[in-house]
């Protein structure tokens, strides 16, 4: 069985008080969230004051992204072990906005995966069609590549290890989230292109999350479809209310299960 992961990615939101005050909300419902795995993604001026808020729970802290090399000449940048310095688990690579906005390939993504596990972090791995592709018949290529080539050399154990966030361009921030059969399929789609890289046994492991206007009104369906193995969410992680409430929803969907 695998156990949902429910991770908030802050992008650019929230100076280092207010970051503290939201995980400080959260503490409560992860005392209470055994069956879902919660995951917060601050800044990166604000990883280290949010990891040390939340020693001792079990809630884990994500950068939103990191360089594949461990240190040298690379102005504004941070390595694997910096993250994991300041009390990092895992790290978000290759959001569609890094894509979209700051050049990240499959290739840059595929190295920043190699160095996540070296350096000791797990990696959530974004992958998502845009709307044109989506419209253009082309979801499967693009997804399949991006798995395929984001994932390329990685041991069976860190494939397993390995979470896949799957995000449609179009769904995320519109407030347009993709169905749950949209979103099952393409999960299911992910699942299968796994299978063929590392093997069934792999592929079974591996949580692949939704991402794309997910909220409280809407975890409850999408994680009903089988192979929706949790949430990475934007707007709705921003207020510990709501991503509290997603939490509990999620939970009490894998009870159910
Ligand atoms: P959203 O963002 O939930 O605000 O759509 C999701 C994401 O970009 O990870």
């Amino acid at each position: 069985m695998r156990t949902p992961i429910l991770a908030g990615n802050w992008k650019m939101n929230r100076t280092v008080g207010e970051a503290t005050e939201l995980v400080t909300g959260l503490l409560d419902v992860s005392k209470r969230a055994s069956g879902v795995e919660l995951v917060v993604g601050p800044p990166s001026t604000a990883l280290s004051a949010v990891a040390d808020a939340l020693r001792g729970s079990s809630i884990g802290v994500a950068a939103q992204n990191m360089h594949w090399e461990a240190s040298g000449a690379f102005t504004g940048e941070v390595s694997a072990e910096m993250l994991v310095d300041v009390g990092c688990k895992y790290v978000i690579i290759a959001h569609s906005e890094r894509r979209q906005y700051f050049g990240e390939t499959n290739e840059t993504a595929n190295k920043k995966l190699h160095a996540a596990f070296g350096g000791g972090l797990l990696p959530i791995y974004c992958v998502g069609e845009t709307l044109d592709e989506r419209e253009g018949d082309v979801m499967e290529d693009v997804v399949g590549t991006q798995v395929r080539d984001g994932l390329a050399g990685l041991t069976a154990e860190q494939a397993a290890q390995t979470v896949v966030a799957y995000e449609p361009v179009w769904a995320i921030g519109t407030g347009r989230t993709a169905s749950r059969d949209q979103a099952q399929d393409a999960h299911a789609f992910i699942r299968g292109v796994l299978a063929d890289l590392c093997g069934e046994g792999v592929a079974a492991s591996v949580r692949i999350q939704y991402g794309g206007s997910a909220n409280p009104g809407n975890i409850a369906e999408l994680m009903s479809a089988p192979d929706i193995d949790g949430g990475l969410i934007g707007g709705a992680s921003l207020k510990a209310e709501s991503f509290a409430e997603m939490a509990d929803i999620v939970q009490g969907v894998s009870a159910a299960a």
